[in-house]
Formats: C-alpha cells, structure tokens, sequence
C-alpha cells in the first residue's frame, strides 16, 4: 500500500496521481487534503511520513507547490529517506542509491503526465544495495546521533 498526501499547492497534481496509481492497481490510501482550503504541510507531511516509518504503508508520496516543505518535514522523521526529483533520472536514482521511502513532488513546478512519469520511474526501480547501505547506514547512525 501507498500513502499519499499533499497540501493546497499539491492537491490538484494528486487527484491526478491517485488516478494514475489506481491505473496501475497499486492500493492508495489518501491521507489529504482534500479541498483548495490553504492548510499547513508539515500536517500532511508528518502523517505520511510516519505511516511509512510504522510500516503500516510501504511507500509515500508528498506534494506540496514545490516539494521544499514536504521534503524537509518528512526528513525529520527518523527512518524517511525522502527524495524531492524533477526528472525521471532522479526519480530511479533516488531508489536504486538511495532507497527513498518518500517521493517528493512539487505540484506547482511539473505538469502531470511527467510527474506520473516520475513516479513510475520511482516505483519500477529497486534499491541496489552494497555500497549504498552502507552510506545509508551512515545517515542512520547520523539520525540517532542527533536524536
Ligand atoms: C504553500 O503556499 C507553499 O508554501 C507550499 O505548498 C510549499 O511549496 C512549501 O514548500
């Protein structure tokens, strides 16, 4: 299962995004919002970011008009890796070297059809491991450092 979520400047790029993950018959779980009412998305953030971490979803997806404020709200959760991409190469990197469990996307800055490229690119990558976990365990052993 998918965990998706936006703020006000990600909604319309989501409405797009469910339709496309349902395409695909990947299960979704939309976690909001869900009208143009201006709301905060740290919110949205959080809530997605810890149904990934509590391993109740496999994945996540946030937007917001850019992805800044998404990317940085979800990466405060210890055990996110959230990846804001703008291109399909970044998309399947952010997989295969980095083992993203968010994908970040700014609903004011792609049009649709790339960012469902986007996040087709995402989901049909897979993580490489090697030498990637060992720079990810690095980036834990940063997180309880400072936690
Ligand atoms: C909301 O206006 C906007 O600030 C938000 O969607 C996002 O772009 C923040 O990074």
């Amino acid at each position: 299962m998918i965990i998706i979520g936006s703020d006000h400047g990600g909604l319309k790029l989501k409405t797009a995004l469910n339709s496309y993950l349902n395409r695909r018959g990947i299960q979704v779980v939309d976690a909001g919002t869900n009208s143009d009412a201006s709301v905060d998305y740290p919110d949205f953030g959080q809530k997605v970011a810890e149904t990934v971490v509590s391993g109740e979803a496999e994945l996540g997806i946030l937007i917001c008009g850019t992805g800044i404020g998404m990317s940085i709200a979800a990466n405060k959760v210890p055990g996110i890796r959230a990846a804001l991409v703008t291109d399909v190469f970044m998309a399947r990197m952010s997989r295969e070297h980095n083992n993203a469990n968010i994908l970040v996307l700014g609903g004011r800055v792609l049009d649709e059809q790339i960012a469902c490229d986007l996040v087709g690119a995402w989901l049909d990558a897979t993580f490489e491991g090697g030498r990637h976990q060992l720079r990810l365990d690095k980036i834990t052993a940063l997180e309880k450092k400072y936690s």
